[in-house]
């Protein structure tokens, strides 16, 4: 078994944060995205791992290097031209040869792993098996129609008038068959070769595709909102752990549910978990809320934080509001003017937003 993930892609929908870097390198509980889906394939065993990349490659490369920190082989496979994840299949079959495969989206944050799925792929003689979830906005998504008898009737990418709300996630299992599918489907409206019509041709075809309904959560982090959600999830799940040379100091409250990285300093603050707060980083005079992840390097002084992210080496400093719900990029600085006129002074990047 071979795993394949996909990580081009613009990330548009995360801009601004996404015009300066690959959107799969976006911590979510101080950890990348794409790390925790590498994490999820050596867990289940593969250790041979092709990645394909787009015009993020250097950055992405930069950060998973060989991939032997995690205990995997990682070969990059580029793809020039965003032409869709059945193209993506198509140009890695050099690399995948005849070896059944799992492909990720790098994207996706999945409950519990894919240990199982793996398991139930490798055990069985099924030539594809993919995963539904029940969502309440089908129509962003690959969808499924199911048969009475439980198998699938069709499958239909991003459908206006979806025909049920079960949702294609991003981890689908394939033997070699998925070649003829990639080689014999045209594009669709969107100009994109589709994994879900590739399916479908496989479907069409007799050959077997199992369909696992997954019954945790699954977050795709297309959108601010999602990177939030999923950030929560994971740090529920996080097992908490204080770095030893993390300091917390008398005034301070740090609950049972907060991880403190190495060097992280915690003075005259509450922080209440589940919550992790980065490497080297400053948290004065503060309160930090549930469900926040501040990353590496940061200084956060006279503020209140809850549920939010903020990415390394930023500054948010006497804020009097509580900031929450909020997605902050790196070396940005968040903090109270002190001169005459007041009023709202931003230095805002392109595509930003900002709530007052
Ligand atoms: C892709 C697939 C879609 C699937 C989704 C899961 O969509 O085309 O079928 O439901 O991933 O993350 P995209 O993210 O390219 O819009």
């Amino acid at each position: 078994m071979k795993g394949l993930i996909l990580s081009g892609g613009k990330g548009t929908r995360l801009y601004p944060l996404t015009y300066t870097r690959a959107k799969q390198l976006i911590p979510v509980a101080n950890k990348p995205v794409l790390v925790r889906v590498i994490e999820a394939i050596r867990q289940a065993g593969v250790r041979e791992v092709g990645i394909v990349v787009g015009h993020t490659a250097p950055e992405i490369a930069e950060a998973l290097g060989d991939g032997s920190q995690w205990d995997v082989k990682l070969s990059y496979i580029p793809q020039h031209s965003p032409d869709g994840l059945a193209h993506a299949v198509k140009i890695s079959r050099d690399f995948l040869g005849d070896s059944p495969f799992v492909m990720f989206l790098g994207d996706n944050v999945i409950e519990g792993g894919i240990s199982s799925l793996i398991r139930d792929f490798a055990d069985n003689s099924w030539n594809s098996q993919i995963v539904l979830k029940e969502v309440e906005n089908p129509s962003a998504y690959g969808v499924a129609k199911m048969r009475t008898d439980g198998s699938i009737e069709e499958l239909i990418e991003k459908p206006k008038s979806p025909p049920s709300n079960l949702a294609l996630v991003g981890i689908y299992m394939f033997d070699q068959h998925i070649f003829e599918a990639v080689d014999a489907i045209a594009p669709s409206a969107r100009g994109e070769y589709e994994i879900t019509d590739a399916i479908q041709w496989l479907i069409d075809k007799g050959y077997t595709v199992f369909p696992h309904v997954h019954d945790g959560w699954w977050i795709d982090t297309g959108k601010p909102t999602d990177m939030l959600d999923a950030n929560s999830h994971v740090l529920e799940e996080l097992t908490p752990r204080v770095d030893e040379t993390a300091l917390i100091d008398e005034h301070s409250s740090v609950d049972s549910r907060v991880t403190l990285q190495a060097g992280a300093r915690i003075s005259n603050s509450i922080i209440r978990g589940p919550t992790i707060i980065g490497k080297d980083t400053l948290i004065e005079n503060s309160y930090v809320g549930p469900f926040t992840s501040i990353y590496h390097g940061c200084k956060v002084r006279n503020c209140e934080i809850e549920r939010s992210i903020i990415l390394e080496n930023s500054r948010v400093m006497d804020i009097d509001r509580t900031l929450r719900d909020s997605l902050i990029g790196r070396n940005a600085t968040v903090k109270r003017s002190s001169g005459r006129p007041q009023g709202l002074k931003m230095n805002l990047g392109d595509y930003g937003t900002l709530w007052v």
